[in-house]
Order: structure tokens, then sequence, then C-alpha cells
């Protein structure tokens, strides 16, 4: 957050409760409900989550609750076999939910289908027969590379029904991305569409697909959903490798059991950045997983038989793997899902969306929204949004303009709005408002959910106003570690506070309510369009140019996306850094990552300011970036390099 924004934060003081009609139908009511609630999860954890998980379904019921002999690798309802895809799907077949759409599907062309909990169910089970079909089993990871296609949530679901472990790659990702994470995750197999839509153009995804397996002997097979696009493209199959998701399915029968699982058997795996340029394999099991996005889709979204809830997030981030499937799916939602870009054919896609399906409750993020405020209020004016009941926001903290925006252009001044934080090794929102209950103030993601006790510290571990958020005791739904990884997973979450707390990565204000106000990270991972990007990552592509000296990546305010990425580079002796440098390293960064990670701006230098023991200060790369008064430079090894970056910082701008 830049200081102005931060500003901006700290003189907010606009109140907004809830309307006493929206409090009076809702799961939870009251403050006092909420409050006495809270007090109980937190003093008796496992009183709480056990009679939350009594709500879903068992084979068999678990033995313990809460496992915490060997801190930091909690474990949750061991003993008990569940399977979370039959809580999504099974459960409700018996009754009313049975022909109640599941997902309601809009591709970006026009297309469109409506699946019910049967009809998902039988999809799901014939997709989990194609992957026995092809060897696929227990504990075998899975790599899912697709567009926003009903096969997608069928793809991730199937693994769950097995107890294959998926690996949802964004369809954004790059080959090399892809390659990184097949490799790591070691998966057998790959289920990728010949194609997708993304703003009018065709995306070859079985082209990247390709170009990124070639090098993976792990990968046995590639199983390919049709998107059924008359338009050309490149694309071809591999014999004995590459198998049509539709000719397997048409022998398959669309009967599948669930798979009885352990509580603690892994469900996924979900690659995100962190302060190294190697991304982390989070992982999660089964049903600590699916008790905490059970719960917190229920009261924080306030699910309700009728409602139609759409989550504009790709599956390829967590927020489409808890919000999307996991945690409506268990709460029997009726889901849409879409293809997509929001600006195609035109800025008023949304908003024809909500209006065709008469969504109720509507989720994106912050970048989303300062996007549509852009474009003009006519778009969202000229549709019926009175469908709508209530708002969310994810992925980044929202500045207080563009909630009011939200609030009164699109939320017609009546519908709550919750502003979740969380992330993807918390598995679920941890922070948030109840939309019955809590007054909200546009930028706080106010109080924690049920079992999260959360404190703001010092780095010494001392309770501050503005310090660094930590949370105090496990929760089901938090990560099971780093795949391949647990040194790293207790060193990034848990050394801060000698294992203490855990460790989230942001820093935070609380305010005299108790309210909690994110103020973004205080590592080097940067939000972009709230997708977490870790400078590092950057760093390490570029020195792999044989031009570039050095750099430095830094995260700087960006309008729309509310962090853009800005990289300082130095280049070795007798290289040039110009137009075409900068192109080839945009270039690099693309094939290496995908385009969605390149910076707003290169600028090159012939230095970069350092402290006298050779640490790049960031934080003065900061303020040349933002265009703020350089505080002191006299720790610099050599101040003259500021006046030269500024130079050149201001020649490009
Ligand atoms: C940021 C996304 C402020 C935060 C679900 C966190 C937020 C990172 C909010 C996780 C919010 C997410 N307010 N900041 N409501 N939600 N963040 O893993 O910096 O993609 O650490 O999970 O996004 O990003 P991730």
């Amino acid at each position: 957050m830049s200081d102005q924004q931060m500003d901006t934060v700290l003189a907010e003081t606009r109140k907004f409760p809830p309307s006493s009609e929206f409090s009076s139908k809702a799961h939870i009511k009251s403050m006092e409900e909420y409050q006495a609630l809270h007090k109980r999860s937190i003093e008796d954890p496992e009183g709480f989550w056990s009679e939350v998980a009594s709500e879903l379904h068992w084979f068999k019921e678990w033995d313990t609750v809460l496992n915490d002999s060997e801190p930091p690798f909690f474990k949750w309802f061991e003993g008990g076999k569940t399977n979370i895809c039959y809580n999504c799907l099974d459960r409700h077949l018996d009754g009313p939910n049975r022909d109640k759409p599941a997902i309601v599907w809009e591709g970006e062309p026009g297309d469109s289908a409506t699946l019910t909990y049967a009809e998902l169910h039988s999809l799901v089970c014939r997709f989990a027969n194609v992957l026995k079909s092809l060897g696929v089993g227990k504990g075998d990871r899975v790599a899912i590379y697709l567009p926003m296609v009903v096969e997608l949530p069928a793809a991730v679901l199937a693994c769950a029904r097995i107890g294959a472990v998926h690996n949802v790659v964004f369809a954004g990702f790059s080959s090399e991305s892809i390659k990184d994470r097949v490799l790591d995750s070691q998966a057998k197999l790959v289920i990728t569409a010949d194609a997708g839509w993304r703003r009018g153009k065709i995306l070859a995804l079985k082209e990247i697909v390709d170009a990124g397996v070639e090098e993976c002997d792990c990968v046995e097979n590639v199983l390919v959903v049709k998107r059924g696009i008359e338009e050309e493209f490149a694309f071809s199959m591999k014999e004995g490798r590459d198998h049509w998701y539709h000719e397997l399915a048409a022998g398959q029968s669309d009967d599948c059991p669930a798979e009885e699982l352990d509580a603690e058997d892994m469900l996924f795996l979900l690659y995100t950045s962190g302060t190294t340029g190697k991304p982390k394999g989070i992982m999660h099991t089964q049903a600590g997983y699916m008790v905490y996005t059970y719960l917190t889709a229920k009261y924080v979204f306030d699910l309700k038989p009728e409602d139609v809830y759409w989550c504009t997030a790709d599956v390829g981030w967590i927020t489409g793997h808890s919000y999307l499937i996991y945690g409506p799916m268990q709460n029997a939602a009726t889901v849409v899902v879409y293809e997509g870009a929001p600006n195609w054919p035109d800025n008023g896609r949304f908003w024809e969306i909500v209006e065709k399906y008469k969504v109720s409750i509507f989720y994106t993020a912050p970048t989303a929204i300062r996007a549509f405020m852009k474009w003009g209020d006519e778009f969202p004016q000229k549709c019926d949004l009175s469908s709508l009941r209530l708002l969310g926001t994810v992925g980044e903290a929202i500045n207080p303009e563009a909630w009011i925006w939200y609030h009164e252009l699109i939320g017609g001044k009546r519908c709550p709005i919750v502003d979740t934080y969380w992330q993807t090794e918390t598995g679920g929102i941890i922070l948030s408002p109840l939309p019955g209950v809590t007054p909200t103030k546009p930028g706080s993601a106010t109080l924690p959910f049920f079992g999260i006790d959360p404190a703001v510290l010092t780095d010494g571990g001392e309770e501050v106003r503005a310090g660094i958020l930590s949370v105090r005791q496990p929760w089901p739904g938090m990560t099971r570690g780093i795949w391949g990884d647990q040194e790293r997973y207790k060193d990034t979450y848990w050394c801060k506070w000698d294992g203490k707390y855990y460790f989230p990565g942001d820093g935070a204000r609380k305010d005299e309510d108790g309210y909690i106000w994110i103020l973004g990270r205080v590592d080097d991972v940067v939000n972009v369009s709230g997708h977490r990007i870790g400078t590092a990552e950057l760093e390490s592509i570029y020195v792999e140019h044989p031009s570039v000296a050095e750099s430095a990546v830094i995260g700087v305010a960006h309008e729309i996306k509310g962090q853009g990425l800005v990289s300082f580079v130095t280049v070795r002796q007798g290289f040039e850094g110009d137009e075409t440098l900068s192109k080839a390293l945009n270039a690099l960064v693309a094939q290496k990552i995908g385009k969605f990670a390149m910076p707003e701006r290169i600028v090159f230098s012939p230095d970069l300011p350092k402290t006298r023991s050779g640490k790049i200060m960031r934080r003065l790369l900061r303020d040349i970036a933002e265009g703020r008064e350089l505080g002191n430079v006299t720790t610099l090894a050599d101040p003259s390099i500021v006046e030269s970056l500024q130079d050149q910082f201001n020649k490009g701008a």
C-alpha cells in the first residue's frame, strides 16, 4: 500500500450496519450471537468443529478432532473417513436439491448450459471412471490446465472422488510454468482442452501443454476436452499419450462410488508465489479443508436454498477452489460459472450475466471493481441488478472509493459487502464481516471468522495497534505444508515468533472497535490484480539473460491493478539497456511465468542503490517509482546513484 493509500484508509470512519431486514433472515443475526459463537470456537475448538463436522457426511466418524502433538503439523479429524466430493454431490441427491441447478455455465461466445446436482454427479462419476481407466488412483497427482468450462469443476471433483490429488494450473500460465509444476508434483496425468476463449481470442491450450510436458517423463497420459470451436487453431494429438475426453467418456458408466478416504489424505496441491524464485506447492487435505470451506461459505455468504451465487475467480486460483467449487457446492448452492473476460463483447458483460441468471450473491476482486468504475456507470445502470442481495471482495484490500462505488452502483445501497481476507495457505476466509451482523467499514476485512484468533504484533511478538498480522491457533482449513519441502513451510510461516503464531506475511492495523485493516504484504510478494507474484521470481528470470548483471523488482501502487511491478535492471559491460532488451526481458517473463506477470516498466540503470553491506534498498526504489520525496540516503554506499536513477525513471515516464 502506498503512503497516500494508507492515509486514506486511516482517515476512513464511515460505518455501514446491515439492514434489519437482512439480519432477520441471516444465518447469524446479531453481534451477540457472533461473539458468543466466536468465543466458544476459540475456547473449545474441538467441541465447536466437531459439531460443524457432524452436519456433513462421514463413512466413519473421527477419533480425535485436533492432533496438535507435533506443531506446526496439525491434523484434524484423524481416524475419520470421508470424501469431499460426496459432500458436494451425493449428499444432495436424496432431497429437493437433486434437480436443482448446481452449475449454470456461460461460455464467452454466449453458449450456455445448466447442470442439476444429479447431472453434475453423473458427469463427475463418468469423469472419475475415465481417470481410473487411465490408471489414476488414490494419491496420484493430476495436473489440470483447463479454461472455465463445466469440465473444469468436474475434473477437480472427479479427482477428489477417487482420492487423486489435483493440481490446477491457471490457464494463463506459460508452458514452462506447467513444466515446473508437473515435474515438482510428479503428475502422471495432465487434463487440458484443445482451446478456450478469452476476450474473443482462441487460447491454444493444448499447444501450450504440449510444449510444457515434452520433457516430463512422469506424464503418462494427456486427456483433452473438446471445447467445440469451429475456427482453425493449432494443435495435435500424440499417439498413445493423448486421448479425447469425450471418446473415453462415451464408454464409461456414470456410477462411481466415492472413495472412503482418510481425513488427512491429500486433496490438492496449489502452487503459489513466495519470496524465493520458486513457487511452493501448498498442500490441503480432505476433511479439515472440507469442514472449513463448508462453514465459511455458509456463514460469510449466508447461503440459502434460493440463492444464485457467482464467484468470478478462475478455478486456477484458491478462490476458485474454495468458493466456486467446494464451499458453495457443499451447501448445495447454484453456482454461476463464466468462461471469459468481463469486457467481452463489451464492458457490460458481467452485469448482463447478473441480470440473465438473477444472481443474488456476487463475489469478485477489487481490481475488477476499479476497472468497472473506469469503464463507466452506464454499463451496470443498463441492467437490472435487483436480484443481488450480497456482495463480496477478495484478493487485496479494497480502497474506500471502490467500496463505495460497489455499494452504490452494484449493490443499490442495500447489499452488505463482505471484504474477505485469506490466502492459499489458509484454505478459506479467516477475516470477514458476517453479512447479517457486522457493521462494515470500507477498506476493512473487520473481524475473525470462527476458530480464528488473530493478533497484530511487532517483530518481537508484542501486541500493537499497527504491525504484523498473526494467527494464534490452528484451524481446520489451514495448509498442511509445502509439497516436498516441510522445512520451508516451518521457516516461512512459523519461525517469526518461535512457532507460537502463524505468519501470513501481511501488515495490519487494529482499530478501536477491534476491526482489522490489512495494510499489504510485508515480504517481497506483490499482489498484482489480486494475483501473487514474488519479486524474486522475476529477478531470477532476468539474470538468466546474458546481458543482465543485476535487478531489483518492486511493487508500486497501480490505479487499476492495486499494485504493479517495476523492474530496475543493470546491464553488463558492453551491453545496451534499450527497447530491444526491454522487449526480450518481457518475452522471457511471458515465457517463464505468463503474460500476467510482466512488469509495468523496466528501468535500466548503471547501478542499484545499496547499503555499504551490499543490500539493495528497495524502499528507496519504491520511493523513486512512486515519485516520493527521498529520505536520508547517507547510508548508501554511493549516494550519487539515486540522482541518476531518478533521471532514468523520469525519462521513461
Ligand atoms: C492478499 C487469495 C487485503 C493478502 C484468497 C494475502 C487481501 C494474499 C485480501 C493472498 C483482503 C487477500 N484484504 N488483502 N480481503 N484477500 N489479500 O494466496 O496480501 O492468492 O496474503 O489468496 O492476498 O493471496 P492468495
